[in-house]
This record gives structure tokens, sequence and C-alpha cells, in this order.
């Protein structure tokens, strides 16, 4: 599945942008939040989930790069995000916040930066739907994939089958395009963030499909 990330979109044409993935057949939206703290931007809030929200109905994949994510994300909730996503980086209290997020009803994302471990994945696995891998350090798009994600994408498949729990599915984020996505699908990814990829290509259809066939192939 691939998730064109809104980070890379015209903020001026914010909509028509969305709008455009959602008819070049996307069905997951993701929303890159940033806080000036956890990462050194800052980019959207939970009126822009609800924005998009109220005019489609898309999965919106919430991508929390802030610190304490717990004091944000009834407003996320309240906005009308389907997917959550804290740093276990970004608090002392991950587990906290992912079981805060389960129990408003919304899936739960648990991310890695690139030189964060797998050893709290024991801990949260039974509470997770998502395993966010970063594959760039956070905080812009337009990086370059770091290549030793990529061993980490395959140990944690191996680690959540250990843990009886396949079903959680791996998201990748960063420097996904169509000469990467191919290595990450085959290191056990399932989910597939792509901003400029996408948004940076004027034929949003063509820029989706290069993705869809490198997938395939
Ligand atoms: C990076 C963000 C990503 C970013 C990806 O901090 O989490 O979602 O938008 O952008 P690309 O695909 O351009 O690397
Ligand atoms: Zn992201």
């Amino acid at each position: 599945m691939i998730a064109p990330s809104i980070l890379a979109a015209d903020f001026g044409k914010f909509a028509a942008e969305v709008e455009d993935v959602i008819n070049a057949g996307c069905d997951w939206i993701h929303i890159d939040v940033m806080d000036g703290q956890f990462v050194p931007n800052i980019t959207m809030g939970p009126q822009v989930v609800e924005a998009l929200r109220s005019r489609f109905h898309c999965t919106l994949d919430v991508h929390l790069m802030v610190q304490k994510p717990q004091q944000v994300i009834p407003d996320f909730v309240q906005a009308g995000a389907d997917v959550i996503t804290i740093h276990q980086e970004a608090t002392p209290h991950v587990h906290r916040g992912l079981e805060m997020i389960l129990q408003s009803g919304v899936k739960a994302g648990y991310a890695l930066n690139p030189a964060t471990g797998l050893d709290g994945l024991a801990y949260v696995a039974d509470i997770i739907d998502v395993l966010l891998i970063m594959t760039v350090n956070p905080g812009f798009g337009g990086q370059k994939l770091i290549p030793a994600t990529l061993d980490k994408i395959r140990a944690a498949r191996q680690r959540l089958v250990d843990l009886n729990r396949k079903q959680v599915r791996i998201e990748v984020d960063g420097g996904i395009n169509a000469e990467t996505i191919g290595a990450v699908k085959d290191a056990g990814a399932e989910i597939f963030v792509a901003g400029s990829a996408i948004f940076a290509e004027v034929d949003r259809k063509k820029a989706i499909g290069a993705l869809t066939t490198a997938l395939a192939a």
C-alpha cells in the first residue's frame, strides 16, 4: 500500500493535491506533524486533519513527530485521525501513549528513528497495529534512504513472527521511490510512505504507477 505524504504537496492548493492522489488510487494519506522540538521543523496540526476528514473518506495516517505526544493525542483523535503513530524517542511513556490511542478507538502506530533498536517492540507489540520504521532521520522530506534500516526491517518482521504478532504492519517512511521501494518490500515492509517521489512529479498517476510497477517487479 502506497501512502502519499502530503508534506511534499503544494500547501497553496492543499485539498486539490490530496484529491489528486486519491483520484490516482491512493487510500491512505500520511500526515506529518512536526513541533520544532522533536524535529527541527514545524508543519501542521489537528486543524489540517479535521479539514481533510470533512472532505475525504480515505484513511488519515497521522505521524506525530512531537515531544510528549500524550498531550496532543486527544486533539488528533477528535480531528478524525484513523491511525496515530508516536515515536519511541519522543516520550518515556510510549506504552501509555499507545494505550491512549488504542482506547480512543484509533489504530496505534509505534515509530523508531534510524538509530533506535527493536528492544521495546516486545513490550508494545500486543497493542500496536503499525510499526513505523523510519528510513531517514525525521524532519524533512526529500532525503536519501539509509541502507542500514533494511536490516532493521528484516529483523522486525522476524521479531513480529516470533512474538506471534504477524498482523502488525510494517510501514516505512523516508526516501521511498521507484529505486528503493523493492528493497524495503523484500525486507518485509507493507505500507510505503512516499512524499517527493509523488508530489515532485506533475503527473501523480504516473508517479504512483511507477511505484506500483516497481513493487510488482
Ligand atoms: C520525514 C517524514 C516523511 C517525509 C517523507 O520526516 O516523516 O513522511 O514526508 O518524504 P520523502 O518521501 O520525500 O522522503
Ligand atoms: Zn512521516
